[in-house]
Formats: C-alpha cells, sequence, structure tokens
C-alpha cells in the first residue's frame, strides 16, 4: 500500500451543466410563481386552476372506482393514446362541431405538452409563431427554446386582430399562428363569430397552420362561445388542442390534439420518443369521465360556481380598486385583466404583494404589451380569501402609486 495517497476527486462542474442546456429557464417571476403556488399561507390570487372548492371530490371517487371495477393489466398505451379515451374525444368535440376519427386525435400529458411537441416536432429553427399580444406563451419558452421567433399581434375586444398578418406572413416560411379565442390568457377576451370567420379566411388564403388552443371553452358563463375555428376548419389548416386541466383538474395532466392525420402521426410518434404516452391510469380516468356524461353534468357546476365568484371578485374590485385600476367583464374563463390607472412597477408591485402574503400574476409576465396590468383569478382563492385579497391589493396599489406620485 506503500505511495497509495487519498485522492480527492472533484464533483463535476455541475453549474456549468445546468447553463449548457439548450431549453431556457423561466422568467424570474414565474420562476417564482411556480414555486409558490403550492404554498397554502399565500393568497392565490392568479392561479390558473380551478378551487380545490370546486374540485369533484366524490364524483371523482366515483369514476376512479369505476375505473378499479373494470381495470385489467394495463402498460404502454397505444403511440396516440389509449384507444376509447380517443373515441370518447373525437364524440367530445363532435358536440363543438368538429369531425375528427379516433385517429386524427393524439392524446398528450396536458396541452402544454402538445406546444413543446408542435415546437420540436412541425417547425424549423428561425420560423415565426405569431400569437396575441399579451399572451400565455410569453410566459414560457417552449418556442423560443426550440429557436423559434414569437411575433406579437394586436388585440381588440373581439379578439386577435389578423390585418397586417399577410404582409408579414408573405416575408416569412414555415411561419404558424398560435391564438386562445375563447376567454383567452391572460385578457379573458372572447374572440366573436365575425372575427373567427375573418381570421379563418386570412389563415387559408395565407396558407397559414394555426394552432386552436381552446382549453377554457368550457368555462363560459354568460353564453356559450360561438364554435371553434377547427369547426369551421374545410382544408385541414388547424390543429385543435383540448384539455382537462381548466375545467377538472391539471392533477390528471390530460390533453389533446386533434389535427390531420400525417401531423398526429408525427407528433406521436415524438410523444413516444418523449414519454411513452400519458398515464394508462390518467387515460383510463379521463375516457370515464367523457364517455358517462358526468364531464358535461359536472360542467354546469363549474359554471354557477365561476359566475357567482366572477360577481363577488367584481364587487370586491369595484369597492377596494374602483379607483386605482380598471378591468371588462368577461363572458367566462377565471381572469380578470387589470389595467392599473397610473404607473407602478411590476416588480416592485409583486414584491409587495408577495410580502404581504399575496400571490400576483403581474401582467409583463405575458410580454410588454401586458405591462401596467395584473391578471387576476378568481377560479382559486375561497370566496374570502378574494375579497380579503383584493382588498390588501388595493391598498398595494395605492401606496404604490402615491409614492409614483411624489
Ligand atoms: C392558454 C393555455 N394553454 C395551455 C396551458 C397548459 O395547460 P395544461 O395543463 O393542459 O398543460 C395553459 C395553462 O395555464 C393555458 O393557460
Amino acid at each position: 500500500m506503500q505511495g497509495w495517497k487519498k485522492r480527492i476527486w472533484p464533483p463535476p462542474d455541475w453549474n456549468e451543466y445546468v447553463k449548457a442546456g439548450w431549453h431556457k429557464p423561466s422568467q424570474a417571476a414565474v420562476h417564482q410563481i411556480n414555486q409558490d403556488e403550492s404554498d397554502s399561507s399565500l393568497i392565490q390570487l392568479g392561479k390558473g386552476e380551478l378551487s380545490p372548492e370546486i374540485f369533484p371530490l366524490e364524483l371523482m371517487k366515483q369514476v376512479m372506482e369505476r375505473v378499479t371495477a373494470r381495470l385489467t393489466r394495463f402498460g404502454y398505451e397505444e403511440p396516440r393514446g389509449y384507444l376509447p379515451l380517443r373515441e370518447a374525444v373525437s364524440e367530445y368535440v363532435k358536440r363543438q362541431g368538429i369531425e375528427a376519427s379516433a385517429s386524427s386525435i393524439l392524446i398528450v400529458s396536458g396541452a402544454l405538452q402538445a406546444l413543446q411537441l408542435i415546437s420540436v416536432g412541425l417547425l424549423h429553427r428561425g420560423s415565426t409563431v405569431y400569437l396575441e399580444q399579451p399572451s400565455y406563451l410569453n410566459s414560457l419558452h417552449v418556442f423560443q427554446s426550440a429557436g423559434m421567433k414569437l411575433a406579437g399581434l394586436p388585440m381588440d375586444e373581439e379578439g386577435l386582430v389578423p390585418a397586417g398578418m399577410a404582409a408579414r406572413r408573405r416575408q416569412e416560411s414555415g411561419a404558424i399562428l398560435y391564438t386562445n379565442p375563447c376567454f383567452h390568457n391572460p385578457t379573458g377576451i372572447l374572440m366573436t363569430e365575425k372575427r373567427r370567420q375573418e381570421l379563418m379566411r386570412v389563415c387559408e388564403e395565407e396558407r397559414l397552420p394555426v394552432i386552436e388552443d381552446d382549453i377554457y371553452r368550457e368555462l363560459w358563463t354568460a353564453q356559450p362561445p360561438p364554435p371553434p375555428l377547427k369547426a369551421r376548419d374545410r382544408h385541414g389548416h388547424v390543429l385543435y388542442l383540448g384539455s382537462l386541466s381548466k375545467s377538472l383538474t391539471p392533477g390528471l395532466r390530460i390533453g389533446w390534439v386533434v389535427g390531420p392525420e400525417p401531423v398526429i402521426a408525427r407528433l406521436a410518434d415524438i410523444k413516444m420518443q418523449t414519454d411513452y404516452g400519458a398515464s394508462s391510469l390518467s387515460q383510463r380516468v379521463a375516457a370515464e369521465w367523457l364517455a358517462s356524461g358526468l364531464y358535461e353534468q359536472h360542467m354546469h357546476y363549474v359554471r354557477k360556481e365561476l359566475a357567482k365568484r366572477q360577481a363577488a371578485a367584481i364587487c370586491a374590485l369595484e369597492k377596494h380598486m374602483g379607483q386605482l385600476a380598471s378591468w371588462d367583464v368577461p363572458g367566462g374563463g377565471f381572469f380578470l385583466w387589470l389595467k392599473i390607472r397610473g404607473k407602478v412597477s411590476m416588480t416592485e408591485l409583486f414584491a409587495q404583494a408577495h410580502r404581504q402574503g399575496l400571490l400576483i400574476n403581474p401582467g409583463n409576465i405575458y410580454g410588454q404589451a401586458g405591462e401596467g396590468y395584473v391578471r387576476l383569478s378568481y377560479g382559486y382563492a375561497s370566496l374570502t380569501e378574494l375579497e380579503a385579497g383584493i382588498e390588501r391589493l388595493g391598498r398595494i396599489v395605492a401606496r404604490l402609486l402615491h409614492k409614483a406620485e411624489e
């Protein structure tokens, strides 16, 4: 053993590796929101999820018992997903006016995964993704990490304004449009029938493919939204995304893509190379919810609860923030897009709110167009917390506006 020396082997420099990965990290505020959304000591005023009070625990148990009673061996599923679920989705989207066979449906682990698969499976680096300005997509780096550029399009109260897109589109190859026409995240805007027709006409003329993210469709409170773009898609321009996350629970991680078969085959292949499919158990549970009719039944309840919550949030806003912010009342979803009357730093507002026990989504995480706005969710916090949270937010905003005037 002579000459043997105990040597210390330093570990690899993980920091270098961490910086080397090609996927861009989240924005600092988004990172913090992701961490703190499970902190129950904070009032969740931004969370894009239905309240635990709305969660259908008894029905979920019933559904799971039915699945358990019929359970046989389960393992990997077909690349496009569990056939009975795809059949149930096919029936479900038919009621929205979409004709889609089970083979033109891919089951994904939430709509976000569909976006990820599209970014790596259909688009080349340097291509352009048109999107509403502001947009949920700006709060993530899915497309940018895959080398795409995001190009914002203006919105008005009817939704995305397609004028101007055609000229820009002619200078680009391989572009795609991403739109969230029902109760848009973050603004809550519902695209009108007229605008849907106009948008489809422009996209067809320009041969521009569309990703229609329709995951808030079921959450209407005033009246059902106009049919999806996909329902009027004669030539196969539209990839249609649905999900159970906003209407039932994100915990199942179940969503779907409806599109032309070659596209579905391509995305299914990438999904296989990514995770070999969404959870077999979740797929069975989702199939039972949809096929049994319990999902539609539950939606009546969700809509009623959301309408109550919206009324309570607006009442609290009028009382505590009427002089400090303005907002439009959306016809569904669970977001209010508050425009602060005056200039406040979003970073400071977020930090101050956090210090005082509130978690909010500052509008600028959805892009430049969200500067000076807050996305308030009335879907998650209890009614008591909503009122208390809005009152506290009002006091913070008033103080910041006062400071800015000094
Ligand atoms: C517009 C939009 N699309 C997609 C997603 C992702 O949803 P999922 O949980 O189905 O992946 C969200 C979640 O906030 C969203 O707001």
